[in-house]
């Protein structure tokens, strides 16, 4: 007995362990959603969660009443019950009733996905759309009717349709606003799809959702819901960026400076200073809220924790670290580009506008 009861203790504190982990409310739960296609899927979940709910109270009924009611009685002489094959209703019960339950499930599961179907290839001409593509282990955004490109950091207006084009620069990748919409593969040589409506103004997580080796599970990003005033000021940001502005600090010049020198320009684009796009695309930086494709947030010390030691920050990830071990003047230059870098896009008003994202 005490075996059992040892075993019975383990699972039941396994268990509570396991639900200590389910909460409806959390930053990428599908259960809050905050976008029309998120919402539908949502609905059908939970059509097909009660439905199953309540086949399982029935199974379980009858199981349990059949335990019961033919458990073993102590004047029992051993010997076989009556054996009965065929109940003519009840298997014509049992084989209409799934029936039924799958086609209450189905109905509204096609209709939907005929819906986003439909919807991603019928783009009306004035909505929005952004080119999504996939790299080893970070997101690159571009706009192509506003000439913007970013990267780990979607910024959309409320309550708009998006159309999103899905594409794969190396392996497969899968976008996920788990709030937002569903996922979608990035697949190389295969353009796919996708439209969203992001409700509420906010900040909200994503995550590649298709193992895509090394630093995969580093490979964040976040939706930034704009209101319309903050989303015609973020894209103006980049209409003024056309040549990035430096300030005339000296240590952001010496910032400017180094960021060609040290290599950073034959990797990153800056508008108006290189063009490369090996990796994220960095016009504007200053205005991101977040790090190393969503890691760290964006903070002059995190920037600087990442360009000392890119792999200690996100392991497997295919940034250099530029300087060697006890090099006397890797402080000052990771400074100079921090301050450089920090001040991509930081205009004086934008500032005191705080409209950006967390910031
Ligand atoms: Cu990209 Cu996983």
């Amino acid at each position: 007995m005490p075996i059992v009861k040892r075993a019975l203790s383990v699972v039941s504190g396994g268990v509570l362990l396991l639900l200590g982990g389910c909460a409806l409310e959390g930053p990428q739960s599908t259960f809050s959603t905050v976008g029309y296609v998120a919402k539908k899927q949502l609905d059908l979940f939970m059509l097909t969660y009660w439905l199953g709910l309540i086949v399982f109270i029935g199974v379980a009924a009858v199981l349990a009443y059949t335990l019961w009611r033919y458990r073993q009685k102590p004047d029992d002489d051993g010997s076989l019950p009556p054996q009965i094959h065929g109940n003519v209703p009840v298997e014509i019960g049992l084989t209409v009733l799934p029936v039924i339950f799958l086609v209450i499930i189905a109905v509204p599961t096609v209709r939907l996905i005929l819906e986003l179907d439909q919807r991603a290839e019928q783009r009306d001409a004035t909505e929005l759309e952004v080119i999504v593509t996939g790299y080893q282990w970070w997101w690159s955004f571009e706009y192509p009717e506003l000439g913007i490109t970013t990267a780990n950091e979607l910024h959309l207006p409320a309550g708009e349709r998006v159309n999103l084009r899905l594409r794969s620069a190396d392996v497969i990748h899968s976008f996920w606003a788990p709030r937002i919409a569903g996922k979608k593969d990035l697949i190389p040589n295969q353009d796919n799809e996708m439209w969203l409506i992001a409700d509420e103004p906010g900040s909200y997580l994503g995550q590649c959702a298709e193992l895509c080796l090394g630093a995969h599970a580093y490979m964040r990003f976040r939706v930034i819901v704009d209101d319309e005033e903050s989303f015609a000021a973020w894209t103006e940001a980049f209409r003024e960026a056309e040549t990035q502005r430096v300030a005339t600090d000296p240590l952001v010049s010496r910032g400017a400076q180094l960021f060609k020198s040290k290599g950073c320009a034959g990797c990153h684009a800056i508008a108006g200073v290189s063009t490369n796009r090996v990796g994220p695309d960095l016009t504007n930086f200053g205005l991101r809220t977040s790090v190393a494709a969503g890691v760290l947030e964006n903070t002059p010390e995190n920037l600087a924790r990442w360009l000392r030691d890119p792999h200690e920050v996100k392991p497997g990830n295919y940034m250099p670290a530029l300087w060697s071990e006890g090099d006397p003047s890797a402080e000052e230059e990771i400074a100079a580009l921090v301050a450089y870098l920090e001040s991509l896009g930081e205009t004086e008003e934008r500032l005191a506008g705080g409209t950006y994202g967390d910031r």
